[in-house]
Protein backbone atom coordinates (compact mmCIF):
# COMPACT_ATOMS: atom_id res chain seq x y z
CA UNK A 1 0.00 0.00 0.00
CA UNK A 2 1.11 3.36 -1.28
CA UNK A 3 2.45 5.63 2.51
CA UNK A 4 1.26 9.13 2.75
CA UNK A 5 4.09 11.24 4.63
CA UNK A 6 3.36 15.20 5.05
CA UNK A 7 6.14 17.19 6.46
CA UNK A 8 4.94 20.53 7.92
CA UNK A 9 5.46 22.96 10.67
CA UNK A 10 3.72 26.48 10.49
CA UNK A 11 6.88 27.84 11.41
CA UNK A 12 8.70 29.27 8.60
CA UNK A 13 12.17 28.01 7.94
CA UNK A 14 12.28 25.13 9.60
CA UNK A 15 13.30 22.71 7.02
CA UNK A 16 10.84 21.26 5.74
CA UNK A 17 11.91 21.39 1.70
CA UNK A 18 15.41 20.68 2.56
CA UNK A 19 13.89 17.90 4.26
CA UNK A 20 11.19 16.57 2.07
CA UNK A 21 13.35 16.42 -1.40
CA UNK A 22 16.98 14.61 0.73
CA UNK A 23 14.26 12.09 2.54
CA UNK A 24 12.68 11.37 -1.07
CA UNK A 25 15.84 10.88 -3.24
CA UNK A 26 17.16 8.97 -0.17
CA UNK A 27 14.05 6.36 -0.47
CA UNK A 28 14.68 6.50 -4.34
CA UNK A 29 18.22 5.72 -4.13
CA UNK A 30 16.86 2.74 -1.80
CA UNK A 31 14.55 1.39 -4.37
CA UNK A 32 11.52 2.92 -3.21
CA UNK A 33 9.12 4.90 -6.08
CA UNK A 34 8.47 8.02 -4.49
CA UNK A 35 6.42 10.95 -6.12
CA UNK A 36 7.46 14.57 -4.49
CA UNK A 37 4.30 16.84 -3.99
CA UNK A 38 4.75 20.71 -3.24
CA UNK A 39 1.97 22.34 -1.58
CA UNK A 40 3.89 25.55 -1.17
CA UNK A 41 4.16 28.64 -3.74
CA UNK A 42 7.19 29.38 -2.99
CA UNK A 43 7.39 25.91 -5.47
CA UNK A 44 10.40 24.88 -3.77
CA UNK A 45 10.88 21.39 -4.47
CA UNK A 46 11.41 22.22 -8.28
CA UNK A 47 14.55 24.02 -7.32
CA UNK A 48 15.89 21.75 -4.98
CA UNK A 49 15.65 18.89 -7.51
CA UNK A 50 17.15 21.30 -10.42
CA UNK A 51 13.75 21.00 -12.89
CA UNK A 52 13.04 24.29 -14.15
CA UNK A 53 8.92 24.31 -14.02
CA UNK A 54 7.75 26.76 -17.11
CA UNK A 55 5.01 29.33 -15.84
CA UNK A 56 2.22 27.58 -17.93
CA UNK A 57 3.15 24.33 -16.62
CA UNK A 58 0.77 21.73 -14.97
CA UNK A 59 1.21 21.86 -11.19
CA UNK A 60 -0.14 21.09 -7.83
CA UNK A 61 -1.93 24.43 -7.83
CA UNK A 62 -3.10 24.02 -11.12
CA UNK A 63 -5.12 21.09 -9.88
CA UNK A 64 -6.49 22.21 -7.08
CA UNK A 65 -8.14 25.56 -9.27
CA UNK A 66 -9.59 22.21 -11.53
CA UNK A 67 -6.61 24.08 -14.69
CA UNK A 68 -4.88 20.78 -14.97
CA UNK A 69 -5.30 16.79 -13.79
CA UNK A 70 -3.05 15.29 -10.83
CA UNK A 71 -1.65 13.30 -13.39
CA UNK A 72 -0.24 15.68 -16.08
CA UNK A 73 1.17 17.61 -13.24
CA UNK A 74 3.66 14.45 -12.67
CA UNK A 75 7.12 15.13 -13.52
CA UNK A 76 10.32 12.83 -13.93
CA UNK A 77 13.23 14.04 -12.14
CA UNK A 78 17.07 13.22 -12.47
CA UNK A 79 16.80 11.11 -9.86
CA UNK A 80 15.53 7.58 -10.39
CA UNK A 81 12.38 6.05 -8.68
CA UNK A 82 11.33 10.33 -7.75
CA UNK A 83 9.16 12.33 -9.75
CA UNK A 84 7.76 15.52 -8.20
CA UNK A 85 4.09 17.43 -8.70
CA UNK A 86 5.91 20.99 -8.38
CA UNK A 87 4.09 24.45 -6.81
CA UNK A 88 3.27 26.91 -8.74
CA UNK A 89 4.59 30.65 -7.68
CA UNK A 90 1.87 32.62 -9.38
CA UNK A 91 -1.49 31.06 -7.97
CA UNK A 92 -3.44 33.20 -6.27
CA UNK A 93 -4.72 32.15 -2.64
CA UNK A 94 -7.55 33.80 -2.73
CA UNK A 95 -9.23 32.24 -6.18
CA UNK A 96 -11.73 29.56 -6.25
CA UNK A 97 -12.74 26.91 -3.40
CA UNK A 98 -11.86 23.29 -3.51
CA UNK A 99 -13.03 20.59 -1.22
CA UNK A 100 -10.86 19.12 1.87
CA UNK A 101 -10.45 15.78 0.13
CA UNK A 102 -9.90 16.68 -3.55
CA UNK A 103 -5.74 15.68 -2.74
CA UNK A 104 -6.69 13.10 -1.08
CA UNK A 105 -9.03 11.52 -4.23
CA UNK A 106 -6.35 11.85 -6.50
CA UNK A 107 -3.82 10.45 -4.54
CA UNK A 108 -6.41 7.28 -4.30
CA UNK A 109 -6.37 6.64 -8.09
CA UNK A 110 -5.10 3.13 -9.24
CA UNK A 111 -2.84 4.85 -11.17
CA UNK A 112 -1.13 6.72 -8.31
CA UNK A 113 -1.43 3.76 -5.85
CA UNK A 114 0.32 1.45 -8.28
CA UNK A 115 2.96 3.49 -9.72
CA UNK A 116 4.31 4.47 -6.27
CA UNK A 117 5.39 2.92 -2.66
CA UNK A 118 5.79 6.81 -1.29
CA UNK A 119 3.94 9.96 -1.60
CA UNK A 120 5.82 13.19 0.33
CA UNK A 121 4.46 16.55 0.57
CA UNK A 122 6.04 19.70 0.75
CA UNK A 123 3.73 22.40 2.69
CA UNK A 124 3.86 26.12 3.17
CA UNK A 125 4.24 27.51 6.56
CA UNK A 126 0.67 28.37 7.19
CA UNK A 127 -2.53 27.14 7.97
CA UNK A 128 -5.19 27.29 5.05
CA UNK A 129 -6.96 24.81 3.14
CA UNK A 130 -3.92 23.37 1.02
CA UNK A 131 -2.44 22.59 4.53
CA UNK A 132 -5.71 20.79 5.29
CA UNK A 133 -5.52 19.34 2.08
CA UNK A 134 -1.90 17.51 2.77
CA UNK A 135 -3.38 16.43 6.11
CA UNK A 136 -6.57 14.74 5.12
CA UNK A 137 -4.29 12.86 2.06
CA UNK A 138 -1.03 11.47 4.12
CA UNK A 139 -1.45 8.69 6.99
CA UNK A 140 1.54 10.20 9.13
CA UNK A 141 3.04 13.86 10.00
CA UNK A 142 6.90 14.38 10.08
CA UNK A 143 7.04 18.05 11.82
CA UNK A 144 11.19 19.52 11.00
CA UNK A 145 11.83 22.13 13.78
CA UNK A 146 15.12 24.00 14.55
CA UNK A 147 15.26 23.43 18.41
CA UNK A 148 15.13 26.88 19.79
CA UNK A 149 11.95 29.14 21.84
CA UNK A 150 10.19 29.92 18.36
CA UNK A 151 10.49 26.34 16.89
CA UNK A 152 8.87 24.65 20.06
CA UNK A 153 6.33 27.00 19.55
CA UNK A 154 5.52 25.72 15.82
CA UNK A 155 5.78 22.06 16.83
CA UNK A 156 3.28 22.56 19.75
CA UNK A 157 0.79 24.86 17.20
CA UNK A 158 1.39 21.73 14.71
CA UNK A 159 0.34 19.25 17.17
CA UNK A 160 -3.09 21.57 17.90
CA UNK A 161 -3.83 21.16 14.17
CA UNK A 162 -3.67 17.59 14.08
CA UNK A 163 -5.60 16.79 16.89
CA UNK A 164 -7.94 19.31 15.59
CA UNK A 165 -8.25 17.38 11.78
CA UNK A 166 -8.19 13.60 13.81
CA UNK A 167 -10.83 14.85 16.69
CA UNK A 168 -13.48 16.55 13.64
CA UNK A 169 -12.96 13.14 11.95
CA UNK A 170 -11.21 15.12 8.64
CA UNK A 171 -8.79 11.80 8.50
CA UNK A 172 -9.06 9.62 11.33
CA UNK A 173 -6.32 7.80 10.21
CA UNK A 174 -3.86 10.50 10.21
CA UNK A 175 -1.00 10.25 13.41
CA UNK A 176 2.75 11.86 14.22
CA UNK A 177 5.61 9.83 12.87
CA UNK A 178 7.67 12.65 14.90
CA UNK A 179 9.47 15.83 15.57
CA UNK A 180 12.87 16.01 13.50
CA UNK A 181 15.58 18.43 14.77
CA UNK A 182 17.00 20.16 12.15
CA UNK A 183 20.72 22.39 11.90
CA UNK A 184 21.09 20.92 15.56
CA UNK A 185 24.14 21.81 16.75
CA UNK A 186 24.54 20.08 20.23
CA UNK A 187 27.01 22.58 21.54
CA UNK A 188 24.33 25.42 21.63
CA UNK A 189 22.70 25.23 25.21
CA UNK A 190 19.53 26.43 23.76
CA UNK A 191 19.59 23.56 21.29
CA UNK A 192 19.45 20.85 24.00
CA UNK A 193 17.04 22.36 26.14
CA UNK A 194 14.63 22.43 23.69
CA UNK A 195 15.09 18.96 22.43
CA UNK A 196 14.71 17.99 26.54
CA UNK A 197 11.22 20.15 26.81
CA UNK A 198 10.01 18.33 23.74
CA UNK A 199 10.88 15.02 24.90
CA UNK A 200 9.68 15.62 27.95
CA UNK A 201 6.15 17.16 26.49
CA UNK A 202 5.59 14.64 23.80
CA UNK A 203 7.70 11.39 24.24
CA UNK A 204 11.44 10.18 23.63
CA UNK A 205 9.94 8.24 20.87
CA UNK A 206 8.60 10.50 19.04
CA UNK A 207 12.34 12.70 18.55
CA UNK A 208 13.62 11.59 15.22
CA UNK A 209 17.60 11.19 15.16
CA UNK A 210 18.40 15.03 14.34
CA UNK A 211 20.29 16.37 11.01
CA UNK A 212 23.14 18.86 11.65
CA UNK A 213 23.68 21.93 10.76
CA UNK A 214 25.72 21.74 7.63
CA UNK A 215 25.83 24.25 4.74
CA UNK A 216 25.60 21.75 2.31
CA UNK A 217 22.21 21.29 2.51
CA UNK A 218 21.57 25.17 1.37
CA UNK A 219 24.40 24.62 -1.20
CA UNK A 220 22.87 21.53 -2.86
CA UNK A 221 19.54 22.91 -2.90
CA UNK A 222 21.23 26.37 -4.74
CA UNK A 223 22.57 23.60 -7.24
CA UNK A 224 19.19 21.93 -7.43
CA UNK A 225 20.48 18.83 -6.54
CA UNK A 226 20.19 16.11 -3.17
CA UNK A 227 22.73 16.05 -1.08
CA UNK A 228 22.54 12.32 -2.01
CA UNK A 229 24.21 13.00 -5.29
CA UNK A 230 26.17 16.65 -4.59
CA UNK A 231 27.90 15.59 -1.35
CA UNK A 232 26.84 11.94 -0.12
CA UNK A 233 29.73 12.18 2.63
CA UNK A 234 28.69 14.96 4.04
CA UNK A 235 26.92 14.86 7.81
CA UNK A 236 23.73 15.91 6.99
CA UNK A 237 23.68 13.86 4.07
CA UNK A 238 23.99 10.82 6.89
CA UNK A 239 22.09 12.36 9.12
CA UNK A 240 19.75 11.74 6.18
CA UNK A 241 20.10 8.71 5.92
CA UNK A 242 19.80 8.00 9.58
CA UNK A 243 16.01 9.21 9.23
CA UNK A 244 15.19 7.30 6.72
CA UNK A 245 16.20 4.37 8.85
CA UNK A 246 13.86 5.43 11.54
CA UNK A 247 11.10 6.13 8.85
CA UNK A 248 10.99 3.16 7.95
CA UNK A 249 11.44 1.13 11.41
CA UNK A 250 8.81 3.07 12.81
CA UNK A 251 6.40 2.81 9.67
CA UNK A 252 7.38 -1.16 9.35
N1 LIG B 1 20.69 20.97 8.32
C1 LIG B 1 20.80 22.22 7.85
N2 LIG B 1 21.98 22.89 8.00
C2 LIG B 1 22.12 24.16 7.54
N3 LIG B 1 21.17 24.84 6.89
C3 LIG B 1 19.99 24.22 6.70
C4 LIG B 1 19.74 22.89 7.16
N4 LIG B 1 18.47 22.56 6.82
C5 LIG B 1 17.95 23.62 6.18
N5 LIG B 1 18.84 24.62 6.10
C6 LIG B 1 18.66 25.95 5.50
O1 LIG B 1 17.64 26.64 6.22
C7 LIG B 1 16.84 27.42 5.33
C8 LIG B 1 15.39 26.99 5.47
O2 LIG B 1 15.26 25.65 5.05
P1 LIG B 1 14.02 25.16 4.20
O3 LIG B 1 13.81 26.03 3.00
O4 LIG B 1 14.19 23.71 3.98
O5 LIG B 1 12.86 25.43 5.26
P2 LIG B 1 11.29 25.48 5.00
O6 LIG B 1 10.67 25.07 6.28
O7 LIG B 1 10.94 24.69 3.79
O8 LIG B 1 11.04 27.01 4.72
P3 LIG B 1 9.62 27.67 4.28
O9 LIG B 1 8.81 27.72 5.53
O10 LIG B 1 10.01 29.02 3.76
O11 LIG B 1 9.03 26.76 3.25
C9 LIG B 1 17.40 27.20 3.94
O12 LIG B 1 18.27 28.24 3.63
C10 LIG B 1 18.16 25.89 4.06
O13 LIG B 1 19.24 25.79 3.15
MG1 LIG C 1 9.73 25.22 2.15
Amino acid sequence: MTKKLVITNRKGGSGKSSTSVNIAAELAARGQRVLLVDLDTQAHCAIGLGLPISRDAPTLHGFMEGKNSFAEAICQTSCKGLDLVPGNQLFDHGAGSYSETRLRDAISMPTITSSYDMVLFDTAPSLDALLINALCAADRVLVPFVPHFLGAEGVRQLSRVLFRVVSRGNNVNLSLLGFLPVMLDNRVGIHRETMRILKQQYGDDRMLPGVRHDIRVAEAFAAGQPLKSYAPRCRAAIDYSYVVDRINLLWS
